[in-house]
């Protein structure tokens, strides 16, 4: 097996190297300090400040009430933590769809304001205008397609997409169109695997797959999903790496329980 290059700044040039010498890209989400920190130091190759900070930070149900300054609030904290992964912001709901000029002024305050490398947005042709015209202005972008939460409401249901004939046409033709407007990267999300590997063939930008199966160029996951910081999610495609949720119950029983009895603090945490 061909050993992977050490990189130690990974630009959107590093990720095209590896979809072409076929090493993998590993995704996460963060949204703070801290977190961002220990991810960016185990090397991971990019944080994804997604407007998932609406559900697993803020407690909303749904990814749509995540504004525009709470996103680069995150994004500016991620930041701060990282020396080597690219940091890519989701623009949230209500900051692009339908305005290109929009999306535009949007993009470009995420980027001055946080200084994050690069921008998510959730769709094809539709807002096709939007990532031109933001490619245009200097700032990458990486697009999302397949489930797209923030359009929740439209479809109804989180269920696997592009399983009908139109559909499959749709994701295709989209992912060739973002290629074409000069997408860096694209994440496809709960779509059948064989499709996914499909397009990962179909266009030379690295393809980022959470539920697209094995054949894509990287994988994407939700930081609180897999450090199994949040119980509630339990998809197919979630593998869970730790047990944080337990370990956190556990100490805070014990910190409570030695308060209480008296046991904290001892002699040896107390200053003379
Ligand atoms: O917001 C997010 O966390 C995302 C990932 C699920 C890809 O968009």
């Amino acid at each position: 097996m061909k050993e992977n290059k050490k990189y130690t700044k990974i630009t959107t040039h590093s990720l095209q190297e590896m979809k072409i010498n076929g090493e993998k890209i590993a995704m996460l989400t963060a949204y703070d300090y801290s977190f961002a920190k220990l991810i960016d130091q185990a090397n991971i190759d990019i944080i994804l400040v997604g407007d998932s900070a609406s559900n697993v930070m803020a407690g909303h149900e749904t990814t749509l009430p995540i504004t525009l300054e709470e996103m680069i609030y995150h994004a500016k904290s991620v930041v701060k933590a990282i020396n080597r992964c690219l940091v890519v912001v989701d623009l949230p709901f209500g900051s692009y769809q339908g305005n290109s000029k929009k999306a535009l002024e949007s993009s470009i305050k995420i980027m001055k304001e946080s200084g994050a490398h690069a921008v998510k947005l959730e769709g094809g042709s539709e807002i096709e205008d939007s990532i031109k015209r933001i490619i245009d202005s200097g700032v990458p972008v990486m697009g999302h397609l397949g489930l797209t939460p923030q359009s929740i409401y439209k479809f109804g249901t989180y269920t696997v997409r592009a399983k009908k004939s139109e559909e499959i046409k749709k994701i295709k033709a989209d992912a060739k169109k973002l290629e074409k407007a000069g997408c860096f990267a694209i994440v496809l999300e709960k779509i059948p695997a064989k499709l996914a590997e499909e397009i990962a063939k179909l266009v030379k930008i690295p393809i980022i797959g959470i539920g697209a199966g094995s054949g894509v160029d990287g994988q994407v996951l939700v930081m609180h999903d897999m450090l199994g910081i949040n119980r509630d999610f339990n998809p197919r495609f979630l593998r869970r790496y730790s047990n944080l949720a337990e370990i956190i119950n556990e100490s805070v029983s014990k910190y409570i329980n030695d308060v209480k009895n008296k046991s904290f603090p001892n002699k040896n945490e107390e200053y003379n």
